[in-house]
């Protein structure tokens, strides 16, 4: 069985959710702390063992690539200046030369049309597919997990969680059949369903491994919901002839691409921050209690 050594990131929506900031930043450039949401994709994968870096861009995405590089000047700066500490700390983020592939979707057509855009890139091997938007939080990443599910089933495997029923009609849908090791059998898939028709309450969280048989199935794919090109109905038609298998993740996801989800996150990763914790966690009492309408009364006489 190939190992799964490349993921692929599609970072070309616009981010329209994000307006005005994403007039000339990359949603995926928003930081989540001090780091860019982008970083915390790319380092789950990292520890999941992945190798090559591919990313699906679009204009004005640029700064992504660049986030990517090496800065000779910041390094050069922040050596002779003693700051030890940040620079060890960047050299922990930096890919190695050639470890990064860059390309771009050049029209919106959805998720499927951008996975498709990766396909040479990737080649005829098994790969990682990881949504930007989502950011997860655990020692141990989300996909770390999956390849090691994947090294004893092969097949394909998507990662979901639980959501609320009342939230179903915004995801990708699963059904569970028998467990297979720490996974299960995938029953079916649909992509937003309808209210009242989801077949269960796991919803696919954005991290997938797939076999690149899916490419020559995208590159046929019709239009569906929304009119854009879906991976779910892709992915619909390789399970006629290939093994699916579901992870059941229970760490926390953090939907970066709503501001609200984007706000959680940080306050999430904040508290999780030693350093921050305590100054955090007082920011937050003090902008609780403020919300006191109590107190708000007595601020208004
Ligand atoms: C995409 C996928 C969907 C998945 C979701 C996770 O939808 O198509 O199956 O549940 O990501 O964020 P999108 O968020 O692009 O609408």
């Amino acid at each position: 069985m190939k190992r799964v050594r490349k993921a692929v990131f599609p970072v070309a929506g616009l981010g329209t959710r994000f307006l005005p900031a994403t007039k000339s930043i990359p949603k995926e450039m928003l930081t989540v702390v001090d780091r860019p949401v982008i970083q915390y994709v790319v380092d789950e994968a990292r520890k999941a063992g992945i190798e090559h870096f591919i990313f699906v861009t679009g204009r004005n995405k640029g700064v992504i690539e660049d986030h990517f590089d090496l800065q000779f000047e910041l390094n050069e700066t922040l050596a002779q200046r003693g700051k030890t500490t940040q620079l060890d700390f960047l050299k922990t983020l930096q890919p190695e030369p050639g470890q990064t592939s860059f390309t771009r979707q050049q029209v919106p057509l959805g998720l499927g049309h951008a996975v498709w855009c990766a396909r040479d890139l990737v080649g005829e091997e098994p790969f990682a597919l990881l949504l930007p938007d989502m950011i997860m939080q655990t020692d141990k990443s989300c996909l770390s997990d999956m390849v090691e599910l994947y090294e004893e089933t092969g097949g394909n495997i998507i990662a979901v969680q639980e959501c609320d029923p009342a939230e179903a009609h915004k995801y990708g849908i699963v059904g569970r059949g028998k467990d297979v090791h720490d996974g299960f059998e995938i029953t079916g898939m649909v992509e937003k369903p309808k209210p009242g028709t989801a077949p269960s309450n796991l919803y696919i969280n954005g991290r997938y491994i797939l076999q690149p048989q899916i490419f020559g199935i995208l590159a046929k794919q019709e239009r569906g919901t929304g009119n854009e090109i879906q991976l779910t109905d892709a992915m619909l038609k390789l399970e006629k002839t290939q093994r699916f298998y579901g992870y059941h993740y229970r760490g926390s996801t953090f939907d970066c691409g709503s501001p609200e989800g984007f706000v959680e996150a940080n306050i999430a990763f904040a508290l999780a921050r030693p350093e921050m914790r305590a100054s955090v966690l007082g920011m937050l009492e003090r902008l609780i209690a403020d919300l006191d309408p109590r107190k708000a009364m007595q601020a208004a006489e």
